[in-house]
């Protein structure tokens, strides 16, 4: 009989199959590991070292941090707040801050590696749509980087409300206003998230096993997953000669690859570290322990948050009534649909490629952005589009600094942040077209000199001299 299989063991094969994709033959994968070195190939490294990084930093504070809302009175060495109800999650952080030897040097770099981690991570997913790394073979590295992207941002989420400070409080008050403006279910999934009442007494120990446990776990179960792929296909590499001012660096990691993996790992301790102790992050001591209905002014949330703060800013305050159920697009729009979709889009984009552009075969070498014209503009329109609106987040600090009207600010990025991408997409993409219709031409009649000479008929001529074969030029065509 026919067994019918469901979607997830559907996919599930279709991962075992991926993994068992013939590999690289061994001399092209000795050539692809030394051609791998370009330096935009440094973002996953820096990512898996931030991450090291945040469990070293976290266990620390973990021996430290008490997971409890239980109101104590604050007796801590910060005498502007002595004498004040507290929450022992918040008193805890605050301990760690001026009570415990390093405690604030640990709190500062493990926030500054959050940032950093996310940040590397979204740089290894541009490099990698750029230049259309993530096609066949490699499809499910790119499913695992954009997880490792939702999977960062809510560990810096989770991980920000548990000092349970003014900050805190704001981001857990957005969270109840998104988790209620869902049709139907809204106030069930609110009952069910904080256990009863918001804030109720439960939210901070559940973050807290998310955060400590459940999280990292699967981040590192993405990572080993990553590795074992990228041992199976080999790592992807340009065609072309390495642009000029890299061949330093190349031959150096060809010479002594662990070398410069151990120098950048230090490298990323060392930067970490030196931020965590020049520049303060997240001074929890200044915005305060948290009071629902209070609200931070001034104090920003993490950057990666960015787009959905300007999301909600520049939505019209729309709500409606459907069969008696309230409809608040206000919210639900910027908070859930647009991340939704713009999540969604970037997880299926190879299979939206490959659907659309026909091209299913399997590719390691790596396009030159320009190789890929569409591909190349569509990136740059969701660009525009998500800068548009990490723009939109400071809608107010624009408004104050260039003495505009906040309303005219708002309105701006309301129409911008439709026409700019359609903007940017057509403009990439006559760039992209630029560039390589002039390789064209240079390849086939040389590039000129500047030097003229006059020939025997006293005409006047410029010399061409030749270029780079085509072949190099466009690598690994799509
Ligand atoms: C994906 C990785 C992680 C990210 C993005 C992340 C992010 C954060 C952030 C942004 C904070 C707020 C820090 C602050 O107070 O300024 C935080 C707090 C905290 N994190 Fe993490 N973290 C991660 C992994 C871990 C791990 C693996 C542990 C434990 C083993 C941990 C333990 C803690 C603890 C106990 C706190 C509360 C103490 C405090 O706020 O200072 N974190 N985390």
């Amino acid at each position: 009989m026919h067994k019918h299989k469901t979607p997830g063991q559907r996919a599930l094969n279709g991962l075992k199959t991926r993994m068992r994709t013939p590999a690289a033959p061994a001399s092209s994968r000795r050539a692809q590991a030394k051609a791998r070195d370009h330096w935009s190939f440094l973002f996953g490294e820096i990512a898996v070292y931030a991450f090291v990084v945040l469990l070293v930093t976290g266990a620390f504070l973990t021996v430290f941090f008490e997971p409890s809302t239980k109101v104590v009175t604050y007796d801590g060495s910060y005498a502007p707040l002595r004498g004040v109800q507290v929450s022992e999650a918040y008193a805890s952080t605050l301990d760690l801050s001026f009570e415990v030897r390093g405690g604030l040097l640990m709190r500062q770099v493990h926030h500054w590696a959050a940032l950093v981690f996310i940040a590397a991570i979204t740089l290894q997913l541009l490099r990698m749509f750029f230049t259309g790394a993530y096609r066949r073979p490699r499809g499910p590295n790119w499913l695992i980087w954009v997880s490792l992207l939702v999977l960062g941002m809510a560990a810096g989420v989770t991980g920000t409300i548990l000092p349970d400070d003014m900050l805190s409080g704001g981001s857990l008050g957005l969270i109840q206003g998104v988790t209620q403006s869902i049709p139907v279910f809204g106030t069930d999934l609110m009952g069910l998230l904080f256990g009863g009442e918001f804030p109720g007494d439960d939210i901070i120990p559940r973050f807290y096993w998310l955060h400590v446990l459940a999280l990292p776990a699967a981040v590192i179960g993405l990572f080993a997953l990553r590795r074992r792929l990228v041992q199976r296909h080999g790592h992807t590499r340009f065609q072309a000669p390495a642009p000029s001012g890299l061949a330093t660096f190349q031959t150096a990691r060809m010479a002594a690859p662990r070398a410069i993996s151990v120098a950048m790992f230090l490298a990323t301790c060392g930067i970490l570290t030196l931020l965590g102790t020049v520049a303060q992050i997240n001074p929890i001591w200044q915005f305060g322990p948290y009071k629902p209905g209070d609200i931070t002014a001034g104090a920003v949330p993490g950057w990666y948050m960015g787009f959905l703060d300007g999301a909600v800013r520049i939505m019209p305050g729309w709500e409606f009534e459907v069969a008696g159920h309230p409809l608040t697009l206000a919210v639900l729009v910027p908070a859930l649909i647009v991340p939704g979709a713009f999540f969604t889009v970037l997880a299926a984009y190879p299979a939206l490629e490959r659907r659309f552009g026909g091209d299913n075969d399997v590719h390691h070498f790596l396009d030159r952005p320009r190789d890929s014209a569409t591909r190349t503009a569509v990136g740059a329109a969701g660009i525009t589009f998500y800068g548009l609106l990490w723009a939109a987040a400071a809608n107010d600090q624009i408004a104050y600094n260039f003495h505009l009207s906040l309303f005219a600010v708002t309105w701006f990025f309301r129409i911008a942040v439709f026409l700019g991408p359609l903007l940017a997409f057509a403009l990439t993409q006559r760039i992209c077209l630029f560039l390589t219709s002039r390789e064209r031409q240079e390849a086939e009649h040389g590039r000129e000199t500047g030097r003229i000479v006059m020939n025997a008929d006293g005409g006047f001529s410029e010399i061409h001299e030749p270029v780079r074969e085509l072949t190099a030029l466009g690598a690994g065509s799509d």
